[in-house]
């Protein structure tokens, strides 16, 4: 291998994934993936537990290999290579720093392996030392900072490297809530600086949205729906993608779409929508107002006071329901809140497609 600084590949690093599959045993866990994001995209992966989120990590940083299908970073197929050959950083949970090491020996580890000049690392390690604000902390070893601290080492070994594609594995979840909101907010603005291609898995809804350019939601080993964060969002595919993003989660409803109408039990209420026949109404928390005159009726069993606003959860026609109410508005436990419908999503009440207008 050639020493020194890795060339930026005059193709650009897009990623291509192509009918990826991956089998353990006698268990597939990835069912044909394929995905694609454009150079220096920050491409966020989400979905429930055992989704197979990190085992796709796996396949793009070559830990794994895939059984079937094509992995291309710009114009390379890396499908077959070893890690080592891939020009991949991937930064895990847990930071994984040699405790041995101080900060900047961690920094410039990866550099010295790859016989990089003591003076490029040198220049390296103060440019990332400076990005992460690590600068004084520079000769301390990892047992002597704090866990935000030895994320940012993490981040920094990885960035030091300039690889073509960082892989980001749940790397905030060790932290708690202030300092996962601080590092979130360096790693979108490293991502503007550097420009690189991530993919980033997270647990994390507000991450998630916050950092994604494109949004891709992965449930049992396929992919449900990728695109612009906001536009799946707001225009989840599937019933299933609508449930897995925003927190408290959409509330479901049974109904029948008529001229102009949606009826979901006793209640009915105008509908744009040119669908007719049973379908299945989906409501975020946000999605309804508090109405006196309201269609809904929402039978109120637990409230959740969150200062800014209200959860309310409880029953509408015999179905549970999360309605996010204004902070100064806190029924309680047994009140009936009357609510309108603002923006209504549906689903096919068998398959769970989204119905188009
Ligand atoms: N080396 C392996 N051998 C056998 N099964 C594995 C192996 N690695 C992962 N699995 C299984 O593959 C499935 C997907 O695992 P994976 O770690 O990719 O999920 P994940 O989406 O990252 O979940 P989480 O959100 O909990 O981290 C799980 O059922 C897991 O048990
Ligand atoms: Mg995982």
């Amino acid at each position: 291998m050639l020493a020194g600084p890795v060339t930026t590949k005059p193709d650009g690093n897009a990623l291509a994934l192509a009918d990826v599959r991956k089998q353990f045993g006698e268990t597939t866990v990835l069912k044909g993936i394929d995905l694609a994001a454009e150079d220096g995209e920050l491409v966020v992966l989400v979905g429930p537990s055992g989704c197979g989120k990190s085992t796709l990590l796996r396949c793009l940083a070559g830990l794994e290999t895939p059984d079937h299908g094509t992995i291309r970073i710009g114009e390379r197929d890396v499908t077959r290579l070893p890690p080592k050959e891939r020009d991949v950083a991937m930064v895990f949970q847990s930071y994984a720093l040699y405790p041995h090491l101080t900060v900047r020996r961690n920094l410039a580890f990866g550099l010295e392996l790859r016989k990089t000049p003591a003076r490029t690392i040198d220049k390296r390690v103060t440019e990332v030392a400076g990005m992460l604000g690590l600068e004084a902390l520079l000769d301390r070893y990892p047992r002597e900072l704090s866990g935000g601290q030895r994320q940012r080492v993490a981040m920094g070994r990885a960035i030091a490297r300039r690889p073509s594609l960082f892989l980001f594995d749940e790397p905030l979840s060790n932290l708690d809530a202030a300092l996962r909101t601080e590092v979130r907010i360096e790693i979108k603005r490293l991502h503007h600086q550097l420009r690189t291609t991530m993919v980033y898995v997270t647990h994390d809804q507000e991450e998630a949205m916050t950092l994604a350019d494109r949004l891709v939601v992965l449930n049992g080993g396929v992919v449900e729906q990728q695109g612009p964060a906001i536009d799946v969002y707001r225009e989840p595919a599937t019933r299933f993608v609508g449930s897995f993003l925003g927190s408290p989660a959409m509330s479901f409803l049974p109904a029948e779409a008529k001229e102009g109408t949606l009826t979901v039990g006793d209640a009915t209420f105008d509908s744009e929508s040119a669908h007719r026949g049973p379908c299945t109404v989906g409501l975020r928390t946000h999605d309804v107002v508090v109405d006196p005159d309201g269609p809904l009726t929402l039978e109120v069993r637990v409230v959740e006071t969150l200062g800014h606003a209200t959860h309310a959860h409880g029953v509408v026609e015999g179905h549970p329901f999360v309605a996010r109410l204004h902070g100064d508005q806190r029924p309680a436990p047994g009140d009936e809140v009357r609510l309108r419908p603002v923006y209504v999503h549906l689903f096919d009440p068998e398959s769970g497609a989204r119905i188009r207008r």
